[in-house]
């Protein structure tokens, strides 16, 4: 078995987004009807049948989100109550049970605080990953919702997901959907990841950062940018963002809506069709992992649609990626209830 992480072993400054097995995770299971009181544990691997619903069916669901190193040495979570919300909107799609919020938002206390050196240090741009997530473990081969779950929270330690952090990329549209009309893009299901490989590989092999999902029924209208939301900053001083029922609810789309006005910008969830893009000053992907990242340039039908300056982030994805990361950090007053000091 592989080595438990150290604290030493970090260039805080020079962090990838990946899996690191740090001491301490939370697990809560559910049996007969009811959660177990949960709580850490240190081995990393898990025993579960070879028939669990999950590696069948695909009962799988997850949340993201992160720990924020202040100035004064303590710990922010952003808007955890809204992972616990949207985690149990996603269980029921997946006709799972609910975890109780107060659980979850504890269980996420518990978890940071139990690798709190892993947190890394104020300045750094890096923060502490949180990867909760929920699981089928009945054996099984008929179709069926497990009867028996496991509930995790891991953390590891993040850098920027899309390399370059601040300075923009290439996107680019593709033929494959990652999710279904009504089917379970709204949900934070596996499945929906599973099916974003292809198109995600095709993308990065053809020099993208990464696909524009198109919605699944037309293919015309924006839906999401790989693994985050899509907004657009209009010519005309709106901070737009797709409606859909096949993206996934943001927090930090939400988030940002709520900002937006701050800045002068009007926020609006509207259609926003591929062919109309030009419209757009600025473009970003917005998400936990994501954070802000700017988008240079999208590539539909083999035409290239260039935003702001191509090389250079725009001057509201700036403002709004400094409010956002000032607030996360603590360095910024927060609307009522957005963070939670550990
Ligand atoms: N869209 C998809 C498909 C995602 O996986 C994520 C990441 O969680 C997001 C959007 C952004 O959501 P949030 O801002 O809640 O992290
Ligand atoms: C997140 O932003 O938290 C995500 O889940 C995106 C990705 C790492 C799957």
């Amino acid at each position: 078995m592989a080595d438990k992480a150290k604290p030493t072993d970090f260039d805080w400054n020079d962090l990838g987004f990946a899996y690191h097995d740090l001491p301490y995770r939370y697990r809560a299971y559910y049996k007969d009807g009811k959660w177990s009181d949960g709580g850490l544990e240190t081995d990393s691997y898990m025993r579960v049948s070879e028939a669990a619903q999950s590696f069948h069916y695909g009962q799988e669901i997850f949340e993201g989100a992160k720990a924020y190193r202040r100035k004064d040495g303590g710990v922010n979570l952003f808007r955890p109550n809204m992972n616990a919300q949207r985690m149990n909107r996603s269980a029921d799609r997946l006709l799972m049970p609910h975890f109780p919020e107060d659980k979850f938002i504890d269980a996420m206390k518990q978890v940071v605080k139990a690798n709190q050196e892993f947190v890394p240090p104020y300045g750094t741009g890096a923060t502490l990953y949180l990867r909760p997530f929920f699981f089928g473990t009945t054996p099984m081969v008929g179709v069926h919702a497990a009867s028996d779950y496991t509930f995790e929270i891991f953390a590891t330690p993040v850098g920027a997901y899309y390399k370059g952090g601040l300075a923009p990329t290439a996107y680019v549209t593709g033929s494959l959907d990652r999710a279904a009309h009504a089917g379970t893009g709204r949900a934070k299901a596996a499945g929906n990841y599973a099916s974003s490989l292809l198109p995600g590989d095709e993308a990065h092999k053809a020099g993208f950062s990464d696909v524009v999902y198109l919605d699944p029924r037309l293919h015309e209208n924006i839906e999401e940018l790989g693994s985050a939301n899509f907004f657009g900053i209009t010519k005309d001083g709106k901070f737009q963002t797709p409606k859909s029922p096949s993206i996934l609810p943001s927090i930090t789309k939400y988030s940002l809506l709520a900002l937006a006005p701050e800045f002068g910008l009007i926020p609006e969830e509207t259609t926003i069709s591929i062919n109309d893009i030009d419209r757009f000053a600025e473009v970003g992907a917005m998400g936990t992992a994501a954070v802000i990242s700017p988008v240079g340039s999208i590539t539909h039908q083999g035409k290239k649609h260039v935003f702001y300056s191509e090389t250079k982030v725009g001057p509201y994805t700036q403002k709004l990626y400094d409010r956002l990361t000032g607030i996360q950090f603590g360095d910024e007053p927060a609307p009522e209830g957005w963070i939670y000091d550990v």
